[in-house]
């Protein structure tokens, strides 16, 4: 009884960004789950390796994997990509907003206007424009969830990069999900988001492992160690399962106990 409500069999559901880090992770897991799963990447080459690599037909009770290229910044195609999905399939049951681009380590003051704009575009404005134009599918079938990526920088100050502009946008993504859950939750869609600490993948290749400042990152880590992706998605496939039904506007922290200090 417990365990079936993390199956996801028939389900349709859309991961943006899943060509590499969490993203991929995340639709590994809703496929292994019994989703099919669309991932939605801007870069084509690694889309086609992340479905190429994801797609495993022998594998019993395994949904399928698809691409398609999208960029999250260009609301129009996000609203033409989800509804050419909801047509194909007939339904979208789960969003998990992933897509998103730290540009991080620059102090304040020396912030441009284009770095800024570009961070709070992809992680915000994207992560609207999805929410919006995938959830309409789901309002209209009265049932989804949504699953947004957030950050741990959306409860605390990172140290020592200077990353404003992303802290910012991950605190707006929270409080996005929270406004949603509430706008949605009594037609159907639940919308909950992960709130990860720093996680091994490309978007951290800035951090070089022998100096001070990863150093720090993991010192002001109870658990003392950056999390793996699988972490942050199989926090991911709960949320977006029936066993988090009574979840909604939730941030959910995968952070290895960094809020704890
Ligand atoms: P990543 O860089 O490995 O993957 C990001 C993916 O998003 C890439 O495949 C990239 O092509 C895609 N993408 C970027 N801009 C896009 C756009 N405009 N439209 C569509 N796709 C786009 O990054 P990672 O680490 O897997 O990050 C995934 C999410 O997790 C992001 O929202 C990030 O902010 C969040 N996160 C990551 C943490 C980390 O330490 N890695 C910590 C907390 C949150």
């Amino acid at each position: 009884m417990y365990l079936e409500k993390y199956r996801l069999d028939g389900r349709v559901a859309v991961v943006t960004g899943g060509a590499s880090g969490i993203g991929w992770c995340v639709a590994d897991a809703l496929a292994e789950a019994g989703a099919n799963v669309v991932i939605a990447d801007l870069e084509h080459a690694a889309l086609n390796t992340a479905v190429a690599a994801l797609s495993r037909p022998e594998a019993l009770q395994r949904g399928v994997v698809e691409g398609v290229v999208l960029d999250v910044t260009d609301s129009a195609r996000v609203t033409e990509v989800a509804d050419e999905i909801a047509a194909r399939q007939g339904r979208i049951d789960i969003l998990v907003n992933n897509a998103g681009i730290a540009l991080s380590d620059i102090d304040a003051e020396d912030m441009t206007d284009a770095r800024w704009l570009k961070v709070l575009d992809v992680n915000l404005s994207g992560t609207f424009w999805c929410a919006r134009a995938f959830g309409r599918h789901m309002l209209s079938r009265g049932s989804g969830a949504i699953v947004n990526v957030g950050s741990m920088s959306g409860f605390i100050v990172n140290r020592p990069q200077g990353q404003a502009h992303y802290n910012a946008s991950k605190a707006a993504v929270h409080h996005l999900t929270r406004s949603l859950a509430a706008e949605w939750g009594a037609r159907g869609v639940r919308v909950n988001a992960v709130a990860p600490t720093y996680i091994a993948t490309p978007l951290n290749a800035f951090a070089d492992p022998e100096a001070p400042m990863f150093r720090r990152w993991i010192d002001s880590t109870p658990m003392g160690r950056l999390g793996q992706p699988e972490e942050v998605a199989s926090a991911v496939l709960f949320l977006a399962s029936d066993a988090a039904s009574l979840m909604t506007g939730a941030i959910v922290l995968t952070d290895g106990g960094y809020t704890c200090w």
